[in-house]
């Protein structure tokens, strides 16, 4: 199983880009974790494009996407809601066909109580809107990153790695059922 976790934070110091890169490191042994951490890079969206003028960074993520068996997109909560560097990527995405029907699990990650919920809520709409297949059981929340999370951002909860597991089976299961 070929998967792409994409951070949705624009910061080198990103609980959530950390999160990734815990999840690439409990991969199963069949299975590989690329990481986009690139979404600073995506321009505006303009909706007045023609298909041929799509900028060359929002065409690599799309062969990215198009190459992964399931995608990760993990989020940050700002102000209430969903950043708006990854809300821009996927209104770059609406009319792609790339994401349609692919298994997708939403993790976010917050130093508050809520770990993100109030993000990760509308994210969810905004991605099952967008026709994805939003893989529910594989979602995660974590609280309190820096907690959990130890000075060079490696995971050092247990039940956050064991929620990481979970997710893995559930996301193997959508690509097996896709
Ligand atoms: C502008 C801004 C707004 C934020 N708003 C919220 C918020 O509404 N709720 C929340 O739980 N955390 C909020 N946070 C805290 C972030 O969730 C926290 O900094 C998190 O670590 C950011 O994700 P990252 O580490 O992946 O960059 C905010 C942070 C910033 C910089």
């Amino acid at each position: 199983m070929n998967l792409l976790g994409i951070s949705g934070s624009v910061r080198s110091g990103s609980y959530n880009l950390a999160l990734l890169k815990a999840m690439k490191a409990l991969c199963p042994s069949d299975t590989s974790l690329a990481i986009y951490d690139q979404i600073k890079q995506i321009p505006t969206f303009d909706p007045e494009l023609d298909d041929n003028e799509t900028p060359d960074s929002v065409c690599s993520l799309i062969s990215m996407m198009r190459a992964a068996d399931g995608i990760i997109v993990s989020t940050p909560e700002y102000a209430h809601g969903v950043p708006g560097a990854l809300k821009n990527t996927l209104d770059w995405l609406v009319s792609s066909d790339a994401l349609i029907l692919k298994p997708l699990v939403v993790t976010s990650v917050s130093t508050s109580g809520l770990g993100g919920v109030r993000s990760h809520s509308p994210l969810t709409l905004i991605l099952s809107a967008m026709n994805t297949n939003v893989v529910v059981e594989g979602s995660m929340n974590v609280p309190y990153a820096q907690n959990k999370f130890n000075s060079d951002l490696i995971l050092t909860d247990d039940l956050t790695k064991r929620a990481i597991e979970t997710s893995f089976m559930a996301m193997r299961q959508a690509v097996k059922n896709s």
